[in-house]
């Protein structure tokens, strides 16, 4: 605490508000750092056998929605109700974090994606389009975090008399602590960036509420919040869930798809003492993590679209009741030129879950959940597996089946790299897998089909010629076909 009261006093600008925020940061950080340190002490971790997956109320499929709504008087389909229900809706993208992982600096959100648009670029599409088409006024909220406010402020600069509102606001920047010490990395406001951390998207509730955006939306009579992640392409307004989540008065619901071999580390719903809750990976005892992954028992997973009442926020944030399981992420940075261990305490929006009354999931088809974490993801985005509908990404109709496994190596790693090796897009609606690694080049007009791949070893090449059309091949060593 006293190291805490020495980086507050080392703020030296006059700014009361600045100082007032500052203050009340390190306070919240003491307060997630005090129930980290009490939990471990404690042993705090859930019992395992009392474990159960969700109840059937408390997971609901898509399709029972949809009927649900269809017979529901104030239904969609037997009035106009949508325009009513619109003007009760506001859109938040998490958007603090860094394009790091795809070797870009800045933003996440402002990579480019798809012809020409960013993921920010694609959200303010698709609401702008909603806002035309339903004559409505859906706000766009973004809330960033000290690594990307800068670059996010230029980006949206140009949206300025669109139909759309765009808000943004600042989530919390925390101080590391060293992993032996814990005492904080930081000894001054002013310390280098790397010293700091944004505590995850759980911080979204205190970060709403500190910056007025709660209030302010809740005074405009909007009811609900439709979060997302801002990676998420498959994250659009969804006016059946935003239906069924005023008909029922839920406070809270969270979309769900199911879990297929490449998304077995995903949090997934659980019953746990007659509750529902977020079990994520990292808290499941070593000896349960394969059953953890496992289809069996937990056969879905959280993609991170939320759906929440602010009202409820604002009732559980005055109560002080929205204190979520706390994430411990190690990491290895450079301070002072020295490399160190620290620690950096996470929280996350999915697992207030538990706080709120009537909360349930919804298992949506898979089209709803499209993230793009890698260049892998980013080749799928991009190719004619996909066509852009007003800033949303639609599958082609001709595709059979789902998408499909496409693994590149490190050499594709950056975003740069990729568009050097990859520089026109191959045809790929009938592939099934693609796995790429090494020196590899893609010509112009390459057609992908069935299984593909394509091995090059160390200090060798591989250039796919333009036109060439590959199909269940495996291709290796310094080859020129
Ligand atoms: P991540 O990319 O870090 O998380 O952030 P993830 O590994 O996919 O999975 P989950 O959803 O956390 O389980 C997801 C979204 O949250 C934002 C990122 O910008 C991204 O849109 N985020 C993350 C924040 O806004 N603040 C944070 O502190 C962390």
């Amino acid at each position: 605490r006293n190291a805490l009261n020495k980086l507050s006093d080392s703020l030296t600008d006059d700014d009361p508000d600045l100082r007032q925020k500052f203050e009340i940061e390190m306070d919240n950080f003491f307060a997630l750092f005090r129930n980290y340190l009490s939990d471990k002490a404690s042993g705090n971790t859930l019992v395992w056998d009392k474990i159960k997956s969700p109840n059937p109320n408390e997971v609901l499929h898509y399709n029972k929605i949809l009927s649900i709504n269809a017979s529901s008087p104030s239904s969609l389909y037997h009035n106009n109700s949508t325009n009513n229900n619109l003007s009760k809706l506001a859109v938040l993208k998490l958007n603090g974090g860094l394009g790091t992982s795809m070797g870009c600096v800045g933003p996440k959100s402002v990579i480019e994606v798809r012809d020409g648009n960013t993921f920010l670029d694609l959200s303010v599409r698709q609401i702008e389009y909603l806002n035309r088409k339903y004559d409505s006024d859906v706000p766009l909220l973004l809330m960033n975090s000290f690594n990307t406010d800068k670059d996010t402020q230029h980006l949206i600069k140009k949206y300025q008399g669109h139909r759309i509102r765009i808000r943004t606001f600042n989530q919390s920047r925390f101080p590391r602590v060293f992993k032996d010490s814990l005492l904080p990395v930081p000894t001054n406001y002013n310390d280098p960036l790397n010293s700091w951390y944004p505590p995850g998207h759980g911080d979204l509730f205190e970060a709403l509420a500190a910056s007025g955006e709660l209030d302010s939306l809740i005074d405009q009579g909007k009811e609900i919040l439709f979060v997302s992640n801002g990676d998420n392409l498959g994250a659009t307004v969804d006016l059946n869930i935003l239906n069924h989540i005023l008909d029922t008065n839920a406070e809270y619901i969270m979309e769900l798809t199911d879990k297929t071999r490449a998304d077995v580390k995903g949090g997934t719903l659980i019953n746990y003492d007659g509750q529902v809750r977020l079990l994520e990976i990292a808290q499941v005892p070593k000896e349960h993590v394969e059953e953890f992954k496992s289809i069996k028992k937990f056969k879905n997973f959280n993609t991170n679209n939320l759906w929440i009442n602010l009202k409820a926020v604002k009732r559980l944030i005055e109560l002080n009741s929205l204190d979520v399981e706390i994430i411990p992420n190690f990491k290895t940075i450079s301070v002072n030129g020295l490399e160190s261990n620290v620690l950096q305490l996470e929280t996350a929006v999915g697992a207030a879950i538990r706080h709120f009354n009537n909360a349930h999931g919804i298992v949506v088809p898979r089209s709803r959940f499209l993230p793009v974490k890698t260049c892998s993801d980013l080749m799928l985005v991009k190719s004619d597996l996909f066509y852009l509908q007003h800033g949303a990404l639609k599958i082609d109709p001709s595709r059979f089946g789902g998408s499909p496994l496409i693994k590149l190596g490190s050499h594709f790693k950056k975003v740069k790299d990729f568009q050097s090796r990859i520089p026109h897009m191959p045809a790929i609606l009938e592939l099934d897998h693609l796995t790429i690694t090494g020196n590899v080049k893609l010509g112009k007009d390459v057609t992908l089909k069935g299984t593909v791949i394509i091995v090059c070893q160390d200090g060798q090449s591989i250039d796919i010629p333009n036109g060439s059309v590959l199909e269940n091949v495996v291709i290796t060593g310094n080859l020129k076909i």
